[in-house]
């Protein structure tokens, strides 16, 4: 159903427009958890933008500050603990952050959705998928029950649901999780949002099922004009759908580039350990390169590049001096000393051996 079709069906009545071709926009975003513990930094100066129709991967490792991004973005931090205490994130360039509840709650949902990783602890085991659903365009579009029934049979359809008819009044543990998944983008679109965020939405799935997940919302953000902001740990599920990357440290963007640009020549010692971790069909047999140590305490981040003590080319400069996101190239950024090095694809002299490093992890 093109975006033109469902918004008249649906009766969608958004005034939003993007603000110079740009729908969302996140400048300088800073998270904290207050813990008994202490304070973790959780996000420290996030920003980047999403145009109508565009596909941004945020990419990082467990704890790099993915989900809070996004929790954030959607105003639905945890908090206590978590507060925003610093940054913008304008939607069609009105800060989300800074108006009421009720005007925000006209934008969760009907202009920015998402999809979660677990499908099934996000759906209601007790009621059948198909009402699920349908309550979207009975609680936003005021339509009747069989007409919201009707919608959310044809929307299980388009996820590409087999049996969609008969299936409606099943409940989520009789899915497998694929399909889960597919019930959880179906309830994500229902209401044909502006701006789609799904974190993580593969991973629990086997290979086969996340490739066809990815094609189906590559497919969807495509039909609807979607911005789509696809979070991973994984660098190889987005490759042939994301248009720019934003790879997160330790909540900071540490390189934000354009897809093939950043797959030919990262700009960054972390982006280039991603890369190097991914497994390659024309690579068979060779061991897999790994990141060594472990991602930084977020109560104690190191000083200067907080990278640096997993670093193969930190130097003096690094524990010293923070670098910042710096433009390397055509939209390309990068917070490394040596990015322009590293863009060029000279590589910064070696300082210690991937084996001094200890605790070597796996993104
Ligand atoms: N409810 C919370 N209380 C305290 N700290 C939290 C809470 N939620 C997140 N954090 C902190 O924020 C950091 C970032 O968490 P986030 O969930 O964004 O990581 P992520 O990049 O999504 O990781 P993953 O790949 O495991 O999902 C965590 O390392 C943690 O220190
Ligand atoms: S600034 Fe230094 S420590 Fe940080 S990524 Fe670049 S080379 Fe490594
Ligand atoms: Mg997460």
């Amino acid at each position: 159903m093109s975006s033109t079709l469902n918004n008249e069906v649906l009766g969608s009545t958004s005034s939003w427009q993007p603000h110079d071709g740009l729908l969302l926009e996140v400048d300088g975003l800073e998270v904290e958890f207050r813990t008994r513990e202490g304070v973790a930094k959780a996000i420290n100066g996030v920003s980047f933008d999403l145009r109508e129709g565009e596909t941004l991967a945020i990419l990082g490792e467990s704890g790099s500050g993915k989900s809070v991004t996004a929790q954030a973005v959607m105003g639905i931090l945890d908090s206590p603990p978590g507060f925003v205490t610093g940054g913008e994130v304008r939607y069609c360039g009105e800060d989300i952050l800074a108006m009421s509840d009720e005007r925000r709650r006209t934008i969760r949902g009907p202009e920015i959705s998402m999809v979660f990783q677990d499908a099934l602890s996000s759906l209601n085991p007790v009621f059948p998928v198909g009402w699920q659903i349908a309550e979207m365009f009975r609680q936003h579009r005021g339509m009747n029950k069989s007409n919201a029934l009707a919608e959310a049979v044809r929307l299980m359809e388009r996820v590409q649901i087999p049996g969609a008819a008969q299936r409606v009044k099943a409940y989520p543990h009789q899915f497998s999780g694929g399909m889960r998944q597919r019930i959880m983008i179906a309830m994500a679109i229902a209401l044909d949002p502006a701006v789609l965020i799904a974190d993580e939405p593969t991973t629990a799935l086997d290979v086969t099922v996340q490739a066809q997940i990815m094609q189906l919302l590559e497919e969807l953000q495509a039909e609807r004009r979607m911005g789509l902001i696809l979070i991973t740990h994984d660098l190889g599920v987005v490759a042939d759908v994301a248009d720019r990357i934003a790879v997160m440290y330790a909540g900071r963007i540490v390189e934000y580039a354009d897809v093939f640009d950043l797959y030919a020549q990262p700009a960054h010692p972390y982006t280039k350990g991603l890369l190097e971790s991914i497994p390659r069909l024309d690579r068979k047999g060779e061991t897999l390169a790994s990141i060594g140590g472990l991602p930084p305490n977020l109560m104690q981040i190191p000083p200067g590049c907080p990278f640096n003590p997993r670093c193969n080319y930190a130097q003096d400069i690094c524990r010293e001096q923070r670098p910042e996101l710096y433009e390397v190239g055509h939209h390309r950024r990068s917070a490394c000393h040596f990015a322009d090095q590293l863009v060029r694809g000279q590589e910064p002299p070696l300082t210690r051996r991937r084996d001094q490093l200890e605790g070597g992890v796996r993104p």
